[in-house]
Parts: C-alpha cells; sequence; structure tokens
C-alpha cells in the first residue's frame, strides 16, 4: 500500500489511473478506523481496480467549541487497518495541504441540510461537501463509498454528485454495528464504561420507532413521544439533540408514514455527540 501525504501525487497518480483505464474506488474517512469503515473500503475492493481511502480529520466541517481537537487520530492503526482490507492507496494530508490560507470557496447543499445535524451543526455539511469536492476532483473515483450511518450525509453528497456532474458511483454501505446494537463510531472510544452502557439505547429506542409502524401507527409524532420516554428512562445521562421522523431522500419531517421513512437520533453524552438511524418501510399489506 502506497501512503502519500501531497495533493499533487495523488492527483498525479489518478491521472496515470484514468489513462490506463482503471477503476477507481474510493473510501473517504476521518481516520481511526473501525470496522465500519473496513467496510466501505472492502466494498470499493469488490467492485474496482483501484481502492484509494483518504484519513483527513477535515477542520472545515467542525463548529466552534467541538470536539476537532479531541477527535481521536491513529495514523499507524489507520495504516494497519487499510492494508489488511487491501487498499491500495492511503491519502493522508496535513490541512494545510488541502487548505490554502486564502481560500474562500464552499460548495453547499442548503435545501437538504436543513434539518436533523444539519439544524444543530450549520456550517457542518458545507465543510463535508467542500472537502468531499475536493477529494473527487483529486481522485477521480469511479464510485465512491458512504457509510448509511450518516444518511444525511449520504443523500447530500448524492445530491452534489447529480448537481455538480461529478459522475461518481455513489454507494451507500449498511450501518456497521456492535454485538448489543451501538452503531460502530470513530467517537464510540472516548464514552466512559457507564456511558457506554447506555449508548445501546440509541439504536433500541429507534427499533422500537420500527416496531411501531410495523404494528400499525402511523402518527410520527406519537411515535416520537414514545420512543423519547423509552430514551429518557434508558439513557439518563444522555441529551437528546433531536430524534426526527424524515424522509429518507429529502430530509424533510413527515407527519404522517405513508411510505419509506427514516427515524434518525442524534444523543450527547457529556463530550460526545452519537448518531444514528433506522430505516422504516411499511408492511407491504399496508401501502
Ligand atoms: O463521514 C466522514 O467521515 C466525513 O464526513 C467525510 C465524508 C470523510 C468527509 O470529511
Amino acid at each position: 500500500m502506497e501512503i502519500i501525504t501531497e495533493p499533487s501525487v495523488l492527483g498525479e497518480r489518478a491521472r496515470e489511473w484514468m489513462r490506463a483505464g482503471r477503476s477507481v474506488g474510493f473510501a473517504p474517512t476521518m481516520g481511526s478506523l473501525h470496522a465500519g469503515h473496513a467496510s466501505l473500503m472492502a466494498l470499493a475492493r469488490e467492485r474496482t481496480e483501484v481502492v484509494v481511502a483518504s484519513v483527513f480529520v477535515n477542520p472545515t466541517q467542525f463548529g466552534p467549541g467541538e470536539d476537532l481537537d479531541a477527535y481521536p487520530r491513529d495514523l499507524e492503526h489507520d495504516v494497519a487497518l487499510a492494508e489488511r482490507v487491501g487498499v491500495d492507496v492511503l491519502f493522508a494530508p496535513r490541512p494545510e495541504a488541502m487548505y490554502a490560507p486564502e481560500a474562500a470557496t464552499w460548495v453547499e447543499v442548503p435545501r437538504l441540510a436543513r434539518h436533523l445535524c444539519g439544524a444543530s451543526r450549520p456550517t457542518h455539511f458545507r465543510g463535508v461537501c467542500t472537502v468531499v469536492s475536493k477529494l473527487f476532483l483529486l481522485v477521480r473515483p469511479t464510485l465512491a463509498v458512504f457509510g448509511q450511518k450518516d444518511w444525511q450525509q449520504l443523500a447530500i453528497i448524492r445530491r452534489m454528485n447529480a448537481d455538480l456532474g461529478f459522475g461518481v458511483e455513489i454507494v451507500g454501505a449498511p450501518i456497521v454495528r456492535e454485538a448489543d446494537g451501538l452503531a460502530l463510531s470513530s467517537r464510540n472510544v472516548r464514552l466512559t464504561p457507564a456511558e457506554r452502557t447506555e449508548a445501546v439505547g440509541i439504536s433500541r429506542g429507534l427499533a422500537l420507532a420500527g416496531e411501531l409502524v410495523q404494528r400499525g401507527e402511523r402518527d410520527a409524532e406519537c411515535i416520537v413521544a414514545e420512543v423519547r420516554a423509552r430514551y429518557a428512562a434508558d439513557m439518563p445521562s444522555g441529551v437528546v439533540d433531536y430524534l426526527e421522523c424524515v424522509d429518507p431522500a429529502t430530509i424533510e419531517p413527515v407527519a404522517t408514514i405513508a411510505g419509506p421513512v427514516l427515524f434518525a437520533a442524534a444523543v450527547k453524552f457529556s463530550a460526545v455527540r452519537l448518531i444514528d438511524n433506522r430505516y422504516v418501510d411499511m408492511p407491504v399489506a399496508s401501502r
């Protein structure tokens, strides 16, 4: 596996792959890699001839007071994991190599960033879109894989990719979970043991939302209220940032469930904010 830190070197490699007509799969990450990231890379490995992964804690997607400095970093571990999964090139640039001091351009998809994480982190998705655009321009991937845990991010990247004509096949990879259901996240390592025990409540509450839909409940507000009550009981030290039922494509709130919906939650435990979601379709008979 080749480790590249300079954008110009990655750009040169990408031009070589393009000239040789090789398909390129890309898994962008912020490092501190776990089995969820490995699944993104493995998916790219199955589908393309060259696999590129990036490890870059992108400063522009963190707002003031967020956990940019505390975000876990472990490049040695990341290199070993990427190598194990069969990544060909690991791109790990320094922030100064990605953003010139005079940089003044943003890429934004405001319509899809109004709710969920976009509401509580107003500048987050423009940071994500800007860095993913820059990475797409460097890697020139045939396909790029993003985790469904960041469902809103995936929806926004799909829109941006279509609107700007990047021509990348965007692939959504299923959420990878711990045995008890907690969605894997690089931030999980920062939970205290007691918070870790409570945090499983996030996915259990979302599973309850799915069960209520299967049992015939169609009023999203009733379901959200029931899940909130469960969250209060199961996660006394968790502060719910949001818990919403939205349209999976537009990320707009849904009041009455008449088709597939997404229940999405963000819960904060002292210094750690965790997100998770559950895609719920209605039973065929009631559609
Ligand atoms: O999902 C992430 O880890 C990040 O938002 C991404 C896509 C790598 C952009 O920094």
